[in-house]
């Protein structure tokens, strides 16, 4: 089935991301839907995209679009993807796929039912030097995996004055650090290893006990200094530290937080088997460490004539020409396309399956921090 063009719901941070993205893939994108009449416009304008929807009513009656990419707010993605499905729109939608498994579940069934191409946005698999890791732990250069550690850390919610929709739970579900980002991490770790997470045993920290609200609404990874503010208790999670039981007998060890002051947007993650290591941190996303008992360790610098076949596919550019965030979702969106256009199902990015998957994930980490016990996570 042919693409015809693309409509975006959200015009925020990662909506942008996602039109400069599709765009790249050579795909056309007709429209935007954002939160208000306003910041649609602005975004249409912004974006210079040539239709302003007023509704997902609308766009699932335009006859043109094909696929629909969901970056709204995470408590909207449930009800617009179902209402996308059932128009027969292909969908990609942001992470979390929905605020609860259930509701995931749900989603998985409609694009069962319908045979709709479906993909949750867990991008950060899309690095090349991820892609390449994944393929070395298959070619049995470490042997199994048996111990994990990783952080994903960033620092943009440190400040009791740092405000977004991400710290109210109507708008974001109840967690927050370990659902907008720990679900990133603990699905590359996933990917990469091969390892199915049996149990869990989590704590989850609310460090920043009060928040200065601004009164007007802002933008992620925007500072708002004009509006007024008001002071606002907080029960969600800046941080939390997550120990891991795999199927395997393997273990991890993982924190996740969005306090941490100079670190951007680091994740980072060391796989150990019997007979060796690898290392990524997206923050130095050219190289990946690969690390040895007996001999010298190596750097494996991302050039495509010595990469494996998967992970040169997502490899854009000539090494040494910098590639990073804004190519994983290139990466995946071309594949997702692919599937679509040849009406196969290659599997070869996260679906709507995956994002049920890290929901249980999460749910059981939650569980686990609110009964100080191990938790197993259900499927
Ligand atoms: N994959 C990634 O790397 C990544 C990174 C950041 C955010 N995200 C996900 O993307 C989503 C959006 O996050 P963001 O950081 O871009 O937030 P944001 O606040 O910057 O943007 C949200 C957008 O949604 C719009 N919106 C609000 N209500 C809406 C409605 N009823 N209908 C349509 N649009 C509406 C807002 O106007 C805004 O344009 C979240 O689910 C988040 O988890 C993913």
């Amino acid at each position: 089935m042919k693409i015809n063009t693309v409509a975006v719901i959200g015009t925020g941070f990662i909506g942008t991301v996602h039109v400069e993205s599709i765009r790249r893939t050579g795909v056309s994108v007709k429209g935007v839907l954002s939160g208000s009449a306003e910041s649609t416009k602005r975004g249409a304008e912004n974006l210079s995209v040539s239709t302003q929807y007023k509704s997902v009513q609308e766009i699932c009656g335009d006859k043109d679009v094909t696929v629909v990419h969901v970056t709204s707010p995470n408590a909207l993605h449930y009800p617009q993807v179902k209402e996308l499905m059932a128009a027969g729109k292909h969908v990609i939608c942001e992470k979390p796929l929905a605020l609860t498994a259930k509701e995931g579940i749900d989603l998985v069934n409609l694009a069962d039912k319908t045979g709709l191409v479906n993909a949750t946005c867990f991008n950060t698999r899309f690095y090349p030097m991820v892609h390449e890791a994944r393929s070395l732990v298959k070619s049995d250069l470490i042997g199994v995996p048996r111990y994990i550690k990783g952080h994903y850390h960033q620092d943009w919610l440190t400040l009791e004055t740092d405000w977004n929709w991400r710290l109210e739970a109507e708008q974001a579900g109840e967690l927050r650090a370990v659902a907008d980002i720990g679900s990133h991490l603990i699905d590359q770790i996933g990917f990469v290893s091969g390892l199915e997470i049996s149990e869990v045993m989590a704590e989850l920290h609310t460090l920043v006990k009060t928040r200065q609200k601004p009164t007007g609404p802002v933008q992620t990874f925007t500072i708002d200094t004009s509006s007024k503010r008001e002071s606002v208790k907080m029960s969600s999670d800046d941080a939390a530290g997550v120990l891991i039981r795999f199927t395997n007998g393997a273990r991890a060890t993982i924190s996740i937080s969005q306090i941490s002051s100079g670190r951007k947007n680091s994740i980072n993650w060391e796989i150990s088997g019997p007979d060796g290591s690898l290392a990524f941190d997206s923050e130095n996303p050219e190289q990946l460490w690969i690390g040895h008992r007996g001999k010298a360790n190596e750097l494996l610098q991302r050039d495509l004539s010595m990469l494996s076949p998967s992970a040169a596919k997502i490899s854009f550019y000539p090494g040494g020409h910098i590639e990073g965030f804004s190519e994983t979702f290139r990466g995946l969106f071309e594949r997702v396309y692919a599937d679509i256009e040849s009406e196969s199902r290659s599997a070869t990015y996260p679906t709507f399956a995956d994002g049920v998957r890290s929901l249980q994930i999460t749910d059981a980490i939650a569980e686990s921090s609110q009964k100080s016990s191990w938790v197993k996570v259900k499927r």
